[in-house]
């Protein structure tokens, strides 16, 4: 049977290069090494990027879901709309997403719902089934400091976009790979803290590895399951988008 290929994105949301992208770098690491043949791997950072929030002017509904701001938010949207897994790796900010991802994820759900708008019939538009597999890794300073809330937020989105959540692998891994530096603020406190042994670390470390993986085991389902059923499901528009990025 043919290997399917998948493209992973990760998406570190820290306006720094610090412990997100610590644990990103791991999840991914541990994405390609399921089949590096046919894993691929891209890690975005919207460290130094211009993400404005939404202004609410619903001008990308009328424009094919183009957005009237133009800053770093359409390239990332690009390789999330090609992906066919998001790993989300984000610090919590006052126990929640940090403000430049929450700027994204904003704009992405109207400006996704403008552009397949076209797919639905008046008065019962809708988002399509994107059923993209997404993992949520959060970490932060303090422990039970807003990381499950954080996790959860993500989970949110991923369903509101019509995609598929993943956890990774219990009993590291609930919800998410949820993790605390130690009350450490320092931006390699995670690394360090992992090189030492420490275990709190080390258990992040490893479910964010197993989240890397699932989210590679689970692509590959959802594209084998959707080519399998592509003659039923392509009766219905909102699976276009889906079966169009799965292939044949
Ligand atoms: C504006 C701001 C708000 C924060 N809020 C929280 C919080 O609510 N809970 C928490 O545990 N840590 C909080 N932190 C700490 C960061 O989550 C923590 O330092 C994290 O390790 C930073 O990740 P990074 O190295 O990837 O940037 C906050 C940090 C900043 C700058």
């Amino acid at each position: 049977m043919e290997m399917l290929s998948v493209d992973v994105l990760g998406i570190c949301g820290s306006p720094r290069k610090g412990n997100s992208e610590f644990l990103l770098q791991q999840a991914l690491e541990a994405a390609r090494s399921v089949d590096p043949d046919h894993v691929q791997c891209t890690l975005y950072s919207v460290r130094g990027k211009k993400l404005a929030p939404c202004v609410s002017c619903f001008r990308c509904g009328e424009l094919e879901g183009e957005c009237v701001i133009k800053d770093d938010f359409q390239q990332l949207r690009e390789l999330w709309v090609a992906a066919d897994a998001i790993i989300y790796s984000v610090p919590v900010y006052h126990m929640g997403i940090p403000g430049q991802l929450k700027c994204f994820i904003d704009r992405l759900g109207n400006s996704l719902f403008g552009r397949y708008r076209h797919l639905f019939p008046a008065g019962v538009e809708s988002l399509p089934k994107q059923l993209k597999v997404v993992a949520s890794i959060a970490q932060g300073v303090h422990l039970c400091s807003g990381q499950e809330h954080t996790i959860t937020d993500l989970i949110n989105h991923a369903l509101v976009m019509q995609c598929v959540p993943v956890a990774g692998d219990l009993w590291e891994s609930y919800i998410g790979p949820a993790g605390w530096t130690g009350k450490d603020i320092a931006r390699d406190a995670l690394a360090r803290q992992f090189e030492r042994g420490e275990g709190d670390a080390a258990i992040l470390v490893k479910a964010a590895r197993d989240v890397g993986r699932r989210v590679v085991e689970m692509a590959r389902i959802l594209k084998a399951g959707g080519r399998q059923l592509r003659e039923h499901l392509q009766d219905d528009p909102s699976y276009a988008p889906f079966l169009e990025r799965i292939g044949r």
